[in-house]
């Protein structure tokens, strides 16, 4: 009876691949071995035959001056080249690249070779704007196609894209623009998003008004809103005007493996966001080598849909470059998941017949909220892959989202990784991993992975503790833009030569990965990396601000949330006669400095916050009241009886 017992919890807690999937699979399991036993040999014949190069190249790695590493760097190929041109010559022209969904409900599919098209008159309209080798373009655009045609056509020039989510505002974009210097924009009019027109281009014209470098020569604007615009006739200029009317005729040069490829800005434990730098060669191999065996990509039957926004790093790496790279027939929808309707991603599954779904646990979460009724009035059958990012996904999420989107038997994988690692580094391969729900699972092969104890020991067998990459790989990032300094202290100063992720990690009996959120002061709110020191920097500008403190508070859909608590200037309190108004400005406050994805669940108006004697505030005491626990142990404290009174305020 008990062996019963447990070979069914095994059964739950464990699901082994089908024969039906494991005989097709892409991935091999002697990848592992061959990895092992020569990983420079194995990234090599990645790069190799997944990629075209116009120079091979001769060196795989070089690794004299850690932590700035360089891949395949006598190499030279040309990005662009790799995600159109050569998929058109070998006769696949006529492959939808893209079937993209409008959110009012226009569509249109773009070709392989329409798409090429299209890259090589961007790329000619961008050079006669003067953009050249290694100058740097801001993207802000929404999710139409020419967000992806406006990222390959930089990309095919040698110039350097920045793209920007279209959710930030004009005092982030700015700030942005001033820290890459760019030269050029692009931009739309604007987007739609929950049944409306959000502005873009009026956020631009503010954002480079308020941008200290006035680096910005010329904007480049698609037409997609429709929305009135302010025009500047010698800076502006309209996209369906140059674009359309330049030749699609574009000799692509080849540029070093090493080459820029884009810069990305992310929070981290400071004010200021990062610029983390990416190049070309060794980014795109283990871009398009995840792509192809953690989501077995059959690129000539496979209709794969990642749902995430090319302003982030998902959207880089598994929207633009790795699938493209496989050419891959995708979906690109604009809009918001419940826009007109709770069933609209069901409905874009079952119009497009999509097979590869690669979304993120909150999502999933909402979902689970609404209930299973909606996604069953569509036909998901399609479906045989599930993929999830972004923060760790729950188990009951993820038997939810196998069952109920997935049919109940296809897999489901996990897959972590970072805007600095720049593609996947551990996830379960489909076909030969068994699955677990609710772990990353294991290093992809060519990745090394360990868990050190805080003092840098490694954690033998079952254990828990901080999470590092080993060895060196090929999407690793270059660097942080203009500081190589904070990228040595903020990822390498710890522990040496090994990269550390800023991510708690416990590794369990069967040597799998469990991923245990940030250790540092990072939040993660819907998988969106948001910095509790970017957002208190933000509270405090406001006039009525005198001391503020952010946490990251447990939240049952986005994971974390922002939960704030200010002190108002004694100047101040008298004029606010009303509490909750006062925290509602100062929620709009942070949603117009920094975005809306920015804006705090919770501002607490309180009298004091807990500080040690040496004046650090203890957020895990604040944590504990954002989360509603019991609050922990205050001996530290200067003052032990701050949190009874702050408790007091809060309840
Ligand atoms: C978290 C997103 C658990 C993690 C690709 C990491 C995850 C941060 C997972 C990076 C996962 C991402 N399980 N946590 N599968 N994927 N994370 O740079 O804390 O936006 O450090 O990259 O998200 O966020 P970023």
């Amino acid at each position: 009876m008990t062996v019963q017992i447990d070979h069914a919890l095994e059964e739950i807690r464990r699901f082994r691949p089908s024969p039906e999937f494991a005989a097709q699979a892409v991935a091999d399991a002697r990848l592992y071995q061959e990895a092992e036993g020569d990983r420079l040999a194995f990234w090599a014949r990645q790069a190799r035959e997944l990629l075209q190069w116009e120079k091979p190249f001769t060196r795989t790695l070089d690794w004299s001056n850690p932590p700035f590493a360089k891949w395949f760097d006598d190499g030279e190929l040309n990005v662009a080249v790799n995600c159109l041109d050569r998929h058109v010559d070998a006769g696949h022209g006529d492959r939808v690249a893209l079937h993209w969904e409008g959110e009012p409900g226009d569509s249109r599919d773009v070709t392989y070779a329409q798409l090429t098209d299209e890259v090589k008159r961007a790329a000619n309209v961008l050079t006669e704007l003067g953009v050249g080798e290694g100058d740097r373009v801001a993207i802000y655009l929404p999710m139409i196609p020419e967000a992806v045609v406006a990222m390959l056509a930089v990309a095919r020039i040698g110039a350097v894209h920045s793209v920007v989510f279209g959710g930030f505002s004009a005092d982030s974009l700015a700030s942005r623009i001033d820290d890459a210097e760019a030269s050029l924009v692009i931009t739309a009019d604007g987007g739609y998003r929950k049944g409306k027109v959000f502005p873009l281009k009026p956020v631009v014209d503010e954002a480079l008004a308020k941008a200290e470098g006035g680096t910005v020569r010329n904007v480049l604007v698609v037409r997609r809103g429709e929305n009135d615009v302010e025009w500047d006739a010698s800076r502006d200029h309209w996209w369906h005007e140059t674009v359309a009317e330049a030749s699609n005729e574009h000799e692509a040069r080849a540029f070093g493996a090493e080459h820029p490829l884009f810069i990305l800005y992310t929070s981290g434990t400071t004010g200021k966001p990062k610029g983390i730098l990416h190049t070309s060669g060794g980014y795109l191999t283990q871009a398009a080598f995840t792509h192809r065996n953690v989501f077995d990509l059959h690129p000539e039957t496979d209709v794969y849909w990642c749902t995430a926004d090319v302003g982030w790093i998902t959207g880089h790496s598994y929207v633009v470059y790795g699938p493209l790279a496989n050419g891959a027939t995708q979906v690109l929808y604009e809009g918001t998941p419940d826009t007109p309707h709770p069933g609209r991603w069901w409905e874009i599954v079952e119009k497009y017949q999509v097979s590869i779904l690669y979304t993120a646990p909150t999502a999933i979460r909402s979902f689970m909220k609404l209930g299973r009724q909606i996604p069953h009035e569509f036909n998901l059958r399609s479906l045989r892959l599930l993929g999830s990012v972004g923060e760790p996904i729950n188990p009951e999420a993820w038997i939810w989202y196998r069952h109920v989107i997935g049919g109940g038997s296809i897999p489901v994988v996990d897959t972590w990784w970072q805007t600095e690692t720049g593609a996947i580094m551990i996830s379960a391969l489909p076909g030969i991993t068994d699955l677990k729900p609710g772990s990353a699972q294991v290093a992809i092969p060519g990745i090394s992975i360990d868990i050190l104890s805080d003092d840098g020991t490694p954690v033998e067998g079952e254990g828990g503790g901080l999470l590092v990459v080993t060895e060196p790989w090929p999407s690793m990032l270059r660097g942080i833009w203009g500081d190589p300094e904070r990228f040595k202290e903020t990822y390498w100063e710890k522990f040496g030569d090994k990269y550390f992720a800023g991510d708690g990690a416990r590794r369990d009996e069967d040597g799998d990965i469990w991923l245990l959120g940030r250790v540092d002061d990072v939040m993660n709110v819907s998988g969106h990396r948001l910095s509790t020191a970017e957002i208190e920097s933000s509270l405090v500008a406001h006039p009525w601000t005198a001391e503020a403190a952010v946490v990251g508070a447990a939240d049952e859909t986005t994971g974390q949330a922002v939960v704030a608590f200010v002190i108002l200037k004694a100047s101040q309190v008298e004029h606010v006669t009303d509490v909750s108004e006062a925290a509602e400005e100062l929620r709009r406050h942070v949603a117009t400095q920094i975005g809306a994805i920015a804006r705090p669940r919770q501002v607490f108006i309180v009298n004091e916050l807990p500080k040690t004697r040496s004046g650090k505030i203890m957020r895990r005491l604040l944590r504990d009241l954002a989360e509603g626990r019991q609050v922990g142990d205050t001996t530290t404290l200067a003052d032990t009886s701050v949190m009874t009174a702050i408790t007091e305020q809060v309840r």
